[in-house]
């Protein structure tokens, strides 16, 4: 299929980009590069020893975007631009519903006037809130979103639904991730936080390669087997793998649908640092501090659903998933800038 791949420069991007090729299907991406490189597509052209094409336009910019569909028949988008960093999105709300909602509404609007009428959209297990059921399936009610960030998210994925709901020639995927972390096992391609990251893994692993003197686990007091947070990690590579399966929903005509991409398995902040230390040889000094506003004390998927009509599974654990993201900040320890 001929895919268009919104932020197909950034971190889940090109990791899908990659499986996209590598599964024979044709990826174009549009990309303004707020917080990508191009460099990451190039890597991913080395690796699949084809180019990938690329336009830098933003998806607010609608004669832009028209440009790209008058050059290219999409079957379906897989829309991974937006803006994703939670604090931020508190400190400038604005920013986040401008870039996040104004964008995806004029990429919608070109993709009807397209034609182009499936798309599979980057939502997020922060839709859930603080989860009423655990594990979490995807008849667990939508929550309470604690962040402009997760907000754009659960608007986005009812716009959709109400698209579709309005003209059933549309056919909306939406796939809550959990926590994408690990990177490709060449170690060429990964996440490059901006600053001081404010995930746990690129932390973890910025304190290994030297850059950071300790981590900081937010609070021991949870009611969790150790007292600090646990959630579902993922493999990036896994997740990656899990939207060229989507596409087979799309093939077969899926109407709304929604699928929960994780493990299936939670892990605490202290279960990740000693995987890390296991599978890396590389201690992480850390320090316990107080509790990190906004966290959930437990998220962690029911992932069955995207099995049973995907057949799609995770198959990295999280020693897996340590062990690449190892690989590429040891390789890359100022990301695609080295
Ligand atoms: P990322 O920042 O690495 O990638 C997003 C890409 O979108 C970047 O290349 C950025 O330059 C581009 N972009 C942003 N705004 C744009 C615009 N207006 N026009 C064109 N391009 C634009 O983030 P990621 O981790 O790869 O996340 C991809 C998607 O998945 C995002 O929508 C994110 O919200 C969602 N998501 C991420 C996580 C996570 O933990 N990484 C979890 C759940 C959902
Ligand atoms: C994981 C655990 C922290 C950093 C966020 C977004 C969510 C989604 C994924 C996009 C928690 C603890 C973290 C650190 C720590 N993104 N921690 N020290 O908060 O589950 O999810 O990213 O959709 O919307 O909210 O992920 O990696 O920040 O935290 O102790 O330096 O690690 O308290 O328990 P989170 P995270």
């Amino acid at each position: 299929m001929k895919i268009l791949v919104t932020g197909g420069a950034g971190y889940i991007g090109s990791h899908t980009v990659l499986a996209l090729i590598e599964a024979g299907h044709e990826p174009i991406v549009v990309d303004n590069f707020c917080n990508s490189s191009e460099k990451s597509l190039k890597a991913v052209s080395r690796l699949a020893g084809k180019d990938v094409p690329c336009y830098r336009v933003d998806i607010r910019d609608r004669e832009g975007l028209e440009k790209v569909f008058a050059e290219h028949t999409f079957d379906a988008c897989i829309h991974f631009a937006g803006l994703k960093c939670v604090p931020e999105s508190t400190r400038l709300p604005l920013k986040y519903y401008e870039n996040n909602l104004a964008g995806s509404l004029t990429l919608f609007g070109v993709m009807a006037e397209h034609h182009c009428k499936n798309i599979i959209f980057s939502s997020s297990a922060t839709v859930y809130g603080d989860p009423a059921i655990i594990p979490i399936t995807e008849a667990c009610p939508k929550g309470v979103t604690t962040n402009a960030y997760g907000e754009t998210k659960s608007m986005l994925e009812r716009i959709l639904t109400d698209i579709q709901k309005a003209d059933p020639e549309w056919n909306v995927v939406l796939l809550r991730y959990f926590n994408p972390i690990g990177a490709h096992r060449s170690g060429e391609i990964g996440e490059q936080p901006n600053g001081i990251p404010n995930n746990l893994m690129p932390y973890v692993t910025q304190v290994a390669v030297g850059k950071r003197e300790c981590l900081s686990v937010y609070g021991n007091d949870y009611d969790t087997h150790d007292g600090t947070g646990v959630r579902d990690y993922i493999h990036v590579c896994d997740l990656a793998d899990g939207h060229v399966k989507a596409l087979s929903a799309i093939q077969k005509g899926c109407g709304t649908v929604v699928y929960n991409l994780g493990t299936g398995t939670g892990y605490s902040v202290l279960d990740v640092v000693k995987a890390f230390e296991k599978a890396t040889g590389v201690s992480v000094p850390y320090a316990v501090r107080e509790r990190r506003a906004g966290d959930i004390a437990t998220c962690y998927s029911d992932p069955t659903k995207a099995e049973r009509e995907l057949g799609w599974k995770a198959k990295y654990n999280l020693e897996d998933m340590c062990r690449d993201a190892w690989r590429w900040q040891k390789n890359h320890p100022n990301g695609f800038d080295d």
